[in-house]
């Protein structure tokens, strides 16, 4: 934690010297009033958006962000830093959840980042695009061939930049070079630095090839299986959406201005489109007591504020449920159910154990679901060491983590308004673990963590389960520590979901652009049809490389 402050402070040196000129820290030096867009949000989604359709010259883009800079942030420039960007440090929203019933009456907070970058700027940069099912599955889903695997190939290939790790170790038989592209902007590597852990968890896979199968990549379209960890980490540095579509030679782009430290408030109707509501101005503020300023966008404004963002955004703009909107005195512009419905997150369980060693190491492992045969249900995360924000780490003793995450929850949440201040957090009911089903399923993957310890491998290296976790031993009691300590892996998705065009539910078209209005467009983690069942910020970035083509596309620039 020291160290962290201590960089901070020296961070304030470093804007100075890598200040360009599109990019605004005071609202009032904004030259312009009229964009062709405006982007809102700066996350995965909308630093692909400003990146591509910036990349035309004769197109003007503004982004706004609501945070600062990401430039000299020291904690999301280390990987090891990265508990320095959560809750309660100047690189969070500070959100917390509402209690849920499935995390027994708890609530928890729900991070996510607030800076250039948005979340990918603070995550734990695990890389995965899930399974080819999933993917095929949304193609299903919107009515839209084009988000097939085999259609997105090339968007997954504009994002991905294949970097050597950081020890330059021979990757041999690791990854599989075909899955992979060296040409894209986001950096992704293998981890760079080795551990005699390795060794145990391959040897796992081959004492029990049926129930941990070693997978030669994970990201090959078949994710099932024990593999190495894929991370958006270039040499030393974490690489963010901020640190590559946003990165120094392209933030000099004259026709691109990027605005942070703002929020905007409120989407604005700026007349009638062949009977639809056009959507193409937006209000924002430095400030809560600030006075709020108008920026139109020729072309469309670009939602992508996030899972929490997006919706909240719209309800305030009176796009949502009418029921709601007027219990609050906000005109609805469109009454649509759907805005802020259907949030899906992924629900972990830390489990660990004493061990007789303590050096640093994760890997990832995934099995079989009813749901596909090739989609995970369930992931587990290894960590040599104790990793948990539900229990507190004993002041003595080595631990080893193997975490749970339901990576296919049946629960279904949403985010609803509390107040008519953007300031003002919404209602976060992620309702995690709400069915039997998700809890057996936790229940299942605990389980299996048991079965991996029982290898050859690990002998003489557990030495005992940790806490609850050792009690836990029979199914109404698993059940009772699922429900006492299970969290979140952060991975709120949904919220705006897309459906087929002319669809009587959902909330964007397959091309994101909103349902029932005109000149509003959604590309972000709220629009996907269904939660990954992996780690979500690749999905994004890829629905933000195909939504800058539909862009183009739509307005031929
Ligand atoms: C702690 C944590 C760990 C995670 N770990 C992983 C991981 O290891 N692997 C993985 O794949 N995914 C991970 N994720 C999830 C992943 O980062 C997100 O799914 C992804 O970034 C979502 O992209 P997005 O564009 O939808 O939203 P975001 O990246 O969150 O971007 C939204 C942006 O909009 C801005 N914004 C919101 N409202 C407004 C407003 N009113 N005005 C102006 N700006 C606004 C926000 O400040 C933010 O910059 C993690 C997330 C968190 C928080
Ligand atoms: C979150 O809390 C920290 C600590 O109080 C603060 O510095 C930061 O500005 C807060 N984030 C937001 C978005 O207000
Ligand atoms: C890397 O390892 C593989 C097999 O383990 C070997 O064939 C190859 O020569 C090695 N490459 C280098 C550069 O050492
Ligand atoms: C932006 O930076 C790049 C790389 O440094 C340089 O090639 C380009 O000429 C610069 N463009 C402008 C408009 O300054
Ligand atoms: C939530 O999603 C389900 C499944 O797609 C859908 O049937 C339902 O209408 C959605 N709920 C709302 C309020 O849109
Ligand atoms: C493990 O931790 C103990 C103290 O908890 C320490 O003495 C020992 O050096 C550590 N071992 C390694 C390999 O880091
Ligand atoms: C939100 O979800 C909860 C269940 O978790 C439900 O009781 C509530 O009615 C939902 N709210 C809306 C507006 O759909
Ligand atoms: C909702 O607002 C009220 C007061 O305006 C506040 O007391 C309460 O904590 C808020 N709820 C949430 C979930 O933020
Ligand atoms: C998990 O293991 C316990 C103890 O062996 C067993 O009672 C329970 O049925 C198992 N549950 C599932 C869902 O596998
Ligand atoms: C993995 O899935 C297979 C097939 O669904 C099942 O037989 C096996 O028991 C599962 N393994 C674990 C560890 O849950």
């Amino acid at each position: 934690m020291h160290l962290s402050t201590n960089f901070r402070i020296l961070s304030l040196l470093v804007p100075i010297a890598c200040v360009h000129a599109t990019l605004y820290e005071r609202a009032a030096d904004l030259p312009a009033k009229t964009y062709d867009f405006v982007i809102v949000g700066a996350g995965a989604g909308g630093s692909v958006l400003a990146n591509r359709l910036s990349a035309n010259p004769a197109t003007s883009v503004l982004l706004i962000e609501a945070g600062p800079t990401n430039i000299g942030v020291l904690d999301s420039i280390v990987p090891m830093l990265t508990q320095g960007l959560g809750p309660g440090s100047p690189w969070d929203w500070n959100f917390t959840t509402t209690p849920m019933e499935g995390l027994g009456g708890r609530s928890i907070p729900y991070p996510r980042g607030h800076l250039l970058g948005g979340s990918t700027s603070t995550n734990t940069m695990a890389f995965t695009r899930g399974s080819f099912e999933e993917w095929d599955n949304y193609a299903k889903l919107s009515g839209d061939s084009g988000w097939s695997w085999d259609n997105m190939h090339e968007y997954f290939f504009r994002n991905e930049k294949w970097t050597a790790p950081n020890d330059n170790h021979n990757t041999t038989g690791q990854y599989l070079p075909s899955a992979h592209s060296t040409t894209g902007m986001v950096s992704v590597s293998l981890p760079g630095f080795a551990h005699p852990f390795d060794n145990a968890v391959i040897a796992t896979t081959q004492e029990f090839p049926d129930d941990f199968p070693f997978n030669l990549d994970q990201n090959s379209g078949r994710p099932l299986g024990l593999g190495w960890p894929q991370q958006t980490i270039g040499g030393p540095a974490r690489s963010s959406g901020a640190t590559s579509y946003l990165a120094p030679q392209f933030l000099n782009r004259s026709n691109l201005h990027v605005l942070t430290n703002t929020m905007v408030t409120k989407l604005v109707q700026t007349g009638t489109d062949k009977g639809k509501p056009a959507f193409r101005s937006v209000q924002y503020t430095q400030s809560r007591t600030g006075p709020t300023t108008t920026v139109t966008a020729k072309n469309e404004v670009i939602l992508a504020a996030g899972a929490i963002g997006t919706p909240h955004l719209l309800l305030l703009s009176g796009i949502g449920p009418k029921e709601q909107l007027s219990a609050h005195g906000i005109k609805t512009v469109l009454n649509n159910p759907a805005v802020g419905a259907n949030l899906t997150d992924h629900p972990l369980v830390s489990n660990m154990w004493y061990v007789n060693s303590n050096a640093t190491w994760d890997v990832l492992g995934q099995n079989a679901t009813e749901f596909g045969p090739n989609t995970p249900h369930y992931e587990l995360l290894f960590s040599n060491g104790f990793l948990s924000t539900v229990d507190t780490m004993p002041s003595t003793g080595s631990f080893m983590t193997i975490v749970t995450c339901l990576t296919a929850p049946s629960s279904r949440g949403n985010i609803t308004l509390n107040t008519t201040n953007i300031f003002d957090q919404p209602i976060i009911n992620p309702n995690m673990l709400a069915t039997d089903f998700d809890v057996q399923a936790m229940v299942t993957a605990i389980n299996a963590t048991r079965k991996v310890v029982t290898a050859k491998a690990w002998d003489g290296y557990i030495i005992r389960e940790f806490g609850d976790f050792a009690s836990a031993t029979d199914e109404a009691s698993l059940v009772n520590y699922v429900h006492t300590k299970a969290t979140t892996i952060y991975h709120p998705i949904g919220g705006a979901v897309m459906s087929p065009k002319g669809a009587s539910y959902g909330v964007v078209d397959p091309d994101g652009v909103v349902k029932g209005l005109s000149g509003l467009r959604i590309i972000d983690g709220s629009i996907l049809p269904l939660i990954p069942s992996a780690h979500p910020q690749a999905f994004v970035y890829a629905v933000g490389e195909r939504g800058a083509d539909l862009v183009k596309k739509a307005y031929k620039c």
